[in-house]
């Protein structure tokens, strides 16, 4: 099959989280089954140009009333087969996209002009496949910057090579939706009967999301278990019902992570590779984070990983915010070394920085790592991810593969990767917990800590457990073949 995936994210050329790792091992991954995928991206302005191949001559991209100049860009993906290669495409365009910042910089998290330049972004992929002739059986977006090329798609551009092009949608966090004002719909194109009709009204304003989840063919979440927790009120974000009325439509799919790059047998930034069958590498990782983190180098004393976005979704209100049960009484009270690195929220990066300096046993590192991100993986004997929601979450099955237990709030795709100990039979991957709240956090990680010290075979036998569960893409590649295979531009559309 032919398949274009429609993203703002991929790894290795532009990444905030976990959209850019799955769209490019999915792709890897289809490719690896002999299927022809291509990505499409924007060239943003920390991509350079120096690695890519520039295609003749100029694009026109009807935007805004008038035609768009842009320069088209192409590279192979790395990783990718080299008898069959991911293409990433990249549009170019100096006034959107020649800046610092994907969606935003500190200053100004979300650009005034991300509805145009998404738009933009949207309508390019169209002109894209027209300029180097080649058309997609599935569209695949990703996430509401993509998402009106599902609307595009459908209103206008479903003619001439994309006359049998089917949509799939996939929501990786629901939390964000590209809620902008109606003054920017102009730059669609699209005629006004078309914004109620495709569904971008909401409450007044331009719902980008919206309008992609009543315009794909097919929709699709990162995990079964988020797929039903969105067609419920709590973690729905206003668009439970639309995801109810389209269930027949909508499936839960659980990302697979590379396993190429996230290998303990062969990771290259750990000091030295380890397995099931030899684990002292795992103590060297150990030994290694703590230095890195100037903590005293003990052996034995638990450890506790993160590796976070700092925002309200993965919980960090509850973790560090000035309630008892928190971060500093956690750390005060029991006998752990507590890692983290992060970036994000402004608050919450001073927070990390207060109380590295108040707490002998807590260390933060503030901003983005791709190297410590893996040693914290490696090194720690517990991962800690007390998220609000979780669409997928791929720092816990990383965690799994790297013999790290996890430490899990009941949700998302955290429920569907993690199993809880229990202690009177030894079971488990890793701990969870229901509730958000500072004192759950607290109880469940005094839990954990307790097995360490007073459970210590069921801990060592749960750590082979999870390295030996298998998350590579192996089987959810399959079930996008079998989804993709069941599209049809005419099936599911509402
Ligand atoms: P999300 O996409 O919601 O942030 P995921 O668990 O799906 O959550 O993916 C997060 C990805 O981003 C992981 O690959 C994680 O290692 C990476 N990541 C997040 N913050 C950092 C950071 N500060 N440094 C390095 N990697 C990070
Ligand atoms: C989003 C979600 C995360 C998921 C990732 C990749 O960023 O927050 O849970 O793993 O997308 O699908």
């Amino acid at each position: 099959m032919k398949i274009l995936m429609a993203t703002s994210e991929a790894v290795p050329f532009a990444k905030t989280g976990g959209l850019a790792d799955t769209v490019s091992s999915l792709s890897i991954a289809l490719a690896d089954l002999g299927h022809e995928v291509r990505i499409v991206l924007p060239r943003y302005y920390g991509i350079d140009r120096g690695g890519l191949r520039q295609l003749e001559g100029a694009m026109g991209v009807h935007a805004g009333g008038g035609e768009v100049w842009s320069a088209v860009y192409v590279a192979d993906l790395p990783g990718s087969p080299q008898k069959n290669p991911v293409a990433v495409y990249f549009i170019d365009h100096e006034q959107f996209f020649g800046r610092d910042g994907i969606y935003g910089v500190p200053a100004e998290p979300d650009f005034l002009d991300n509805p145009r330049r998404f738009t933009f972004f949207c309508r390019a992929v169209f002109q894209l496949c027209r300029k180097v002739d080649w058309y997609p059986d599935v569209l695949h977006a990703h996430d509401w910057p993509a998402a009106l090329t599902t609307v595009f798609l459908k209103f206008g551009e479903r003619n001439g090579g994309f006359a049998h092009t089917a949509s799939l949608f996939t929501i990786h966090n629901l939390g964000y939706q590209g809620i902008y004002s109606k003054d920017n719909y102009y730059y669609t194109n699209l005629d006004w009967d078309i914004f109620y009709s495709a569904g971008f009204d909401d409450w007044n304003m331009m719902n980008l999301l919206k309008a992609g989840l009543l315009s794909a063919d097919k929709l699709s979440t990162v995990s079964p278990n988020y797929a039903w927790e969105t067609q419920m009120g709590q973690h729905g974000f206003r668009m439970d019902g639309i995801l109810r009325n389209r269930s027949k439509d909508y499936s839960g799919i659980l990302n697979g992570i590379d396993t190429a790059v996230w290998n303990p047998k062969t990771d290259p930034f750990l000091p030295k590779p380890y397995s099931a069958e030899d684990m002292s590498g795992k103590a060297a990782a150990k030994e290694a984070l703590q230095r890195e983190f100037g903590l005293p180098g003990d052996p034995e004393v638990s450890l506790i990983g993160m590796v976070t976005r700092l925002t309200e979704q993965k919980g960090v209100g509850e973790l560090f915010g000035p309630t008892y049960g928190s971060a500093w009484s956690i750390c005060r009270d029991m006998n752990l070394q507590f890692v983290i690195l992060g970036s994000g929220e402004a608050w919450c990066e001073n927070e990390l920085r207060s109380l590295s300096s108040r707490l002998s046993n807590f260390k933060a590192r503030i901003g983005y790592s791709e190297r410590l991100s893996h040693l914290v993986e490696g090194g720690s004997d517990f991962f800690l991810m007390p998220s609000r929601y979780e669409p997928c979450g791929l720092n816990q099955m990383y965690s799994l593969t790297y013999g790290t237990l996890p430490i899990v709030r009941n949700t998302g795709g955290l429920a569907d990767t993690v199993e809880n100990f229990n202690q009177e039979t030894g079971s488990g991957t890793g701990f969870m917990f229901d509730d958000l709240t500072p004192q759950s956090i607290y109880n469940t990680l005094g839990w954990a800590v307790w097995a360490y010290y007073n459970r210590r075979e069921q801990v060592e036998a749960m750590r082979l457990r999870g390295m030996a569960r298998d998350f590579s893409w192996k089987k959810s590649a399959k079930k996008y073949i079998a989804l993709y295979e069941r599209m049809s531009p005419a099936s599911g559309s509402s």
